[in-house]
């Protein structure tokens, strides 16, 4: 890798601002991107929707975790955004540590409902109360985001360059090259 540059992973529930983050992210530190959802579609041909719809939410965690076994460490410091529901496995949790710096955005429901309120691409928010469909996630999955995490940045009613700045100051303070 460039030097000593880690990786960098972002993980956080649904809504969270891992792409909005990646992509700023990726611009300062000038290096590339790639979310992990969009490498499955890519690689299956369909959405994320469809493969629920035909396949499960076990289907899909299947995808996933055979897509992080494949994810090398380049030459290159590269950013991976994730799905929200990644880091829910032990597996994954281990190949996300062993692949660089986990950087969990963390969100209050709140904020998550009102980013993602009308959005039809999340087949788990499909739900009639889906702010208590997230309460609940939210529940289960806080402790497994911060057992994966090695920066945790608060999300809430911050912009993406005040997220940016927030990682590269914990990247800074952590011996990273930034
Ligand atoms: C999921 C999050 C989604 C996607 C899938 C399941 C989850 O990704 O992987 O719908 O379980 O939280 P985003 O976090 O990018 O929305």
């Amino acid at each position: 890798m460039d030097g000593q540059k880690k990786n960098i992973i972002l993980i956080g529930f649904m809504g969270s601002g891992k792409t909005t983050t990646g992509i700023s992210l990726s611009y300062k530190l000038q290096c590339a991107l790639a979310d992990t959802d969009k490498m499955i579609e890519r690689q299956e041909g369909r959405s994320i929707s469809d493969i629920f719809a035909s396949e499960g939410e076990e289907g899909f965690r299947e995808k996933e975790t055979e897509l992080l076994k494949n994810l090398k460490k380049n030459a290159h410091r590269q950013i991976y955004s994730v799905g929200g529901g990644t880091p829910l496995r032990e597996e994954n949790r281990r190949l996300l540590g062993k692949l660089g710096i986990v950087v969990y955005l963390k969100a209050s429901p709140e904020t998550v409902y009102e980013r993602l309120k009308g959005d039809v691409s999340r087949p788990l928010l499909q739900v009639k109360d889906p702010l208590e469909e997230i309460q609940t996630l939210l529940r289960k999955r806080e402790e497994l985001y911060l057992e994966a995490a090695d920066i945790v940045v608060c999300v809430d009613e911050k912009k993406p360059a005040q997220v940016v700045k927030e990682i590269m100051e914990a990247l800074r303070q952590k011996g990273e090259e930034v």
